[in-house]
């Protein structure tokens, strides 16, 4: 492949979430979130693994702050803890919470590394869940509370309100096998529209409070795919485009829902809740990991398995796909690839290094099919890698490894492996090869 070459403003970075790094669940008046609560269940998580100790960040964030400068990072998105925020879901903000997200933010400003902030990235405080979770409106108007507190203690110009709706709605509202663990769409769908109000409620206040700086959500978008050549399999991929990506990006822009997704009884959707939801997004956040292909049952057909993760297939042609589709279907906003990335079973050799060359070409296709879609139009700011540290994988526990950098768990040691190398040449010469 000739080397292909990035903008000189083009934007390069790594993404890690709160409950999958930080460790240090009772620290310094962090309450209980739902995760915690379900990584606790037995039978809920691979290994009964916990965000315990995570990659113990909350301690060792420092030397992560060295080691993205080390790595070139240019931004580094991260999400803040609700519950060591507000250990309860509301009321007066916990200091020591904020001081350890000021520390960080001082720390990306002073290597020269943009901050961007999830607010909330799946850690729901479990007071908020005992009173009826995302399933209650009341959880939307505690979510614009508590993004009310952190636009106000911390300086950060760009910020994601919620984190994969769909995996919440999905995973933890229709298949049960993320917290909360609920197993019912019905209630999902209700899930879903708190879930979009709190994302618009915070976009509107940070608009009209902090003029300046730039908000949206971050989705993760799946192409979908007819898995055969037949009319049935082409109408089961549009029937499923509408659950997997206009289920969030139809309300987000254009204000509604598509018919095909409402429930018969609305009546947890008020008058003027799509008008709040479709509040202008300055930036759309972009998470992409895998296409769908149905068959004409509607059911999921893999076709390019990967070795670790089941439901995640190498095929960067989808990610050119689904940038070039966003542009042609929606309002035009500056997209920012929030998430991208791959699993695999890497360990140090006996030299000490990590050899994770299926990572280096999952990278290097999905930034070519990037690429193809940006020399198309498509504007795109900047990228991040899924993730910058081995983490917990929600419910694979520490058996799935997506970092650049090697975590081992017992030791706490950090190993870049071989795809933060390549990264860092990337990042320095801006030039694919
Ligand atoms: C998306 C989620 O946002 C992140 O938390 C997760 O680890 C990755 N996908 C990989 O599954």
């Amino acid at each position: 492949m000739n080397a292909l070459r990035f903008p000189s403003d083009f934007v390069w970075g790594a993404s890690t979430s709160a409950y999958q790094i930080e460790g240090a669940t009772k620290e310094d008046g962090r309450g209980v979130s739902i995760w915690d609560t379900f990584a606790a269940t037995p039978g809920k998580v691979r290994g009964g693994d916990t965000g315990d100790p995570g990659a113990d960040h909350y301690h060792r964030y420092a030397q992560d702050l060295d080691l993205m400068r080390d790595l070139g990072l240019q931004s580094y998105r991260f999400s803040v803890a609700w519950p060591r925020i507000q250990p309860n879901g509301s009321g007066k903000a916990n200091q020591k919470g904020l001081d350890f997200y000021r520390r960080l933010i001082d720390g990306l400003v002073e290597r020269g590394i943009r901050p961007m902030v999830t607010l909330f990235h799946w850690d729901l405080p479990q007071a908020l869940q005992d009173a009826g979770g995302w399933e209650s409106r009341d959880t939307a108007l505690r979510f614009a509370e508590y993004a009310e507190i952190v636009f106000g203690a911390l300086h950060a110009r760009d910020w994601l309100t919620v984190n994969e709706p769909k995996t919440v709605v999905d995973c933890g509202y229709r298949q049960g096998v993320h917290a909360p663990g609920i197993a019912d769409s019905g209630r999902a769908l209700v899930a879903c529209h708190h879930l979009l109000l709190a994302h618009g409620l915070a976009s509107r206040l940070l608009h009209e409070q902090h003029p300046g700086r730039r908000i949206g959500p971050a989705l993760n978008l799946h192409p979908t795919y007819p898995a055969e050549d037949s009319q049935e399999a082409r109408d089961a991929a549009v029937r499923q485009d509408a659950v997997e990506n206009r289920l969030y990006l139809d309300p987000i822009f254009k204000g509604f829902y598509p018919e095909e997704t409402l429930p018969a009884d609305r009546s947890h959707i008020r008058e003027d809740d799509l008008a709040a939801i479709s509040e202008p997004i300055d930036l759309l956040g972009v998470q992409y990991y895998t296409p769908i292909f149905v068959g004409p049952d509607q059911r999921r057909v893999i076709r390019h398995r990967t070795r670790q993760a089941g439901w995640l297939e190498d095929y960067p042609d989808g990610f050119h796909d689904i940038l070039v589709r966003v542009k042609r279907d929606y309002p035009e906003v500056p997209l920012v690839i929030t998430e991208n990335g791959l699993a695999t079973d890497d360990e140090p050799g006996a030299d000490g290094r990590v050899a994770d060359e299926d990572r280096i070409s999952y990278l290097r296709g999905h930034l070519a099919a990037m690429h193809r879609a940006m020399k198309a139009g498509v504007r795109v700011e900047g990228y991040h890698v899924w993730s910058l540290l081995d983490n917990f994988e929600w419910a694979e526990g520490y058996a799935q490894r997506f970092g650049i950098v090697h975590v081992d768990f017992e030791t706490q040691k950090r190993v870049p492996k071989d795809s933060a190398h390549w990264y860092r040449d990337l990042i320095r010469t801006g030039e694919l090869r």
